[in-house]
C-alpha cells in the first residue's frame, strides 16, 4: 500500500481519515471527491500543502474520472467513503443514494478489476443489519447478523456491500468491508444528531428530538474509526468483513441532555418532534472480531470524546455556521417543517 485513493475525503470521516493516514503512515493520499453539499475542503486546510496529499475533484459514478486519477497517481489501493450518508435525506429522496452508493461502488469495483489494483476497502455501516430489540441488551450485531435494511440509506449501503461480496466471490478481487456504528467528532456535518444539537444549543434554538428520544445508538469517536480502517488495510486477510464499534450505547435523549448540561443550557430547549418514518430502534455492535484478530481497540472513552467534540464546535463556530447556510437551510426547512407542528 503506497498510493491510496480516498473517495469522499472531503466529508466528515474521510477528512479525518486522510489526516490519520498522513500522520501514521508514509503513504501518498489522493482525495477524490465530488464536493456535494457534504464535501468541504476547509476540513483539510491543515494538510493542503502536504507533499503526500493531492485533491482531485471527481465523481465515483464517472468511470473516466476514476480511471484518470488511478492512472495519473499510480493508485494501488482504494478506500471508498464517498456516499450520500444521511438517513433523513434518503427518506426525502432515494435516487441520489442509489446512484452514488450503489452505482458509484460498482464503478470503483470495475476499475479495481480492470486495473488489477492490490486492495479495495468499502466503508460500510452497521445500519445494514437493521434494528435490534430494546429489551435484549445482550444481543448485538455480529458479522454473521443477516442483512436487513429499513431505510433507503441502509438499503443502498447494503446493496453496495452485496456487490462487493459478488465481485470478491466471482472475480477473486482483494476486497475488504468495515461496518461501523455511529461516529462523532470534529468536522461532522451539522445535520447529524450530535453536531446538530450542539449547533442548536449554541444558537439558542429548539433541539428537535425524534419520537420518544429512546432510540439507541452506539457511538464511536471518529479517530477510532479511522484507526480501525487503517488496521484492517494493514493487517487483514483479503475478503474479510469487520464490525467496528465503541461498546457505547446511549439513548438519544440522554446524549441531548448531556450536550445541554455541558454547554450550560436548560433542558427546556428540547422539543420532541414527529418521529422519523421507519426509525430503527437500536444499534449495537459486537467488535470482538477486529479486537481479537487485529488487536484494534478504541483510544477514546465517550466522556473524553464528547468533551473534545463539544469544545471543537464551540471553538469553530465559523466552520459550522458557514456550512449551515445555503443549500443546507433548504433541506432543514423541508425535513423539519412537517415534523415541528
Ligand atoms: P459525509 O456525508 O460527511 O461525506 C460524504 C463525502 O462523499 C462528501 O465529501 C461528498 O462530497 C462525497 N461524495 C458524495 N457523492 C460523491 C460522488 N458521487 N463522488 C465522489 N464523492 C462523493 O459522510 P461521512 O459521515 O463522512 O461518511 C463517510 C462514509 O462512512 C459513508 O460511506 C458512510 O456510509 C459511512 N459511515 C458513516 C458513519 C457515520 O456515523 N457518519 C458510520 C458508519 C459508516
Ligand atoms: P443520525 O445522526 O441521523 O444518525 P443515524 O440515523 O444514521 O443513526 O441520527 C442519530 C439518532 O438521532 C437517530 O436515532 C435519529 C435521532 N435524531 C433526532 O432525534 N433528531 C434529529 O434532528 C436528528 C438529525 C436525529
Amino acid at each position: 500500500m503506497q498510493n491510496i485513493l480516498i473517495t469522499g475525503g472531503a466529508g466528515f470521516i474521510g477528512s479525518n481519515f486522510i489526516k490519520h493516514v498522513l500522520d501514521n503512515t508514509n503513504c501518498n493520499v489522493v482525495n477524490f471527491d465530488k464536493l456535494t453539499y457534504a464535501g468541504n475542503l476547509e476540513n483539510l486546510v491543515d494538510v493542503e500543502f502536504n507533499d503526500r496529499y493531492r485533491f482531485v475533484k471527481g465523481d465515483i459514478c464517472d468511470k473516466e474520472d476514476v480511471l484518470k486519477a488511478v492512472k495519473e497517481y499510480g493508485i494501488d489501493t482504494i478506500v471508498n467513503f464517498a456516499a450520500e450518508s444521511h438517513v433523513d435525506r434518503s427518506i426525502l429522496g432515494a435516487k441520489e443514494f442509489i446512484n452514488t452508493n450503489v452505482g458509484g461502488t460498482l464503478t470503483l469495483l470495475e476499475v479495481l478489476k480492470e486495473q488489477g489494483l492490490s486492495k479495495y476497502l468499502q466503508v460500510s455501516t452497521d445500519e445494514v443489519y437493521g434494528s435490534l430489540p430494546e429489551d435484549r441488551p445482550e444481543i448485538k450485531f455480529t458479522e454473521q447478523t443477516p442483512i436487513t435494511t429499513n431505510s433507503p440509506y441502509s438499503a443502498s449501503k447494503a446493496s453496495a456491500d452485496l456487490l462487493c461480496n459478488a465481485f470478491r466471490h466471482t472475480f477473486g478481487l482483494p476486497i475488504l468491508i468495515t461496518r461501523c456504528s455511529n461516529n462523532y467528532g470534529p468536522y461532522q456535518f451539522p445535520e447529524k444528531l450530535i453536531p446538530l444539537m450542539i449547533a442548536k444549543a449554541l444558537g439558542g434554538e429548539e433541539l428537535p428530538v425524534y419520537g420518544d428520544g429512546k432510540n439507541v445508538r452506539d457511538w464511536l469517536y471518529v479517530d477510532d474509526h479511522c484507526s480501525a480502517i487503517l488496521a484492517v488495510l494493514e493487517k487483514s486477510r483479503d475478503g474479510e468483513v469487520y464490525n467496528v464499534g465503541g461498546n457505547n450505547e446511549w439513548y438519544n435523549i440522554d446524549i441531548v441532555k448531556l450536550i445541554l448540561k455541558k454547554l450550560g443550557r436548560p433542558e427546556s430547549m428540547i422539543k420532541y418532534v414527529k418521529d422519523r418514518p421507519g426509525h430503527d430502534r437500536r444499534y449495537a455492535i459486537d467488535s470482538s472480531k477486529i479486537m481479537n484478530e487485529l488487536g484494534w481497540k478504541p483510544a477514546h472513552v465517550f466522556e473524553d470524546g464528547i468533551e473534545l467534540t463539544i469544545n471543537w464546535y464551540v471553538e469553530n463556530e465559523n466552520w459550522w455556521k458557514k456550512v449551515m447556510s445555503g443549500e443546507y437551510l433548504k433541506y432543514f426547512e423541508q425535513n423539519y417543517s412537517a415534523k415541528m407542528h
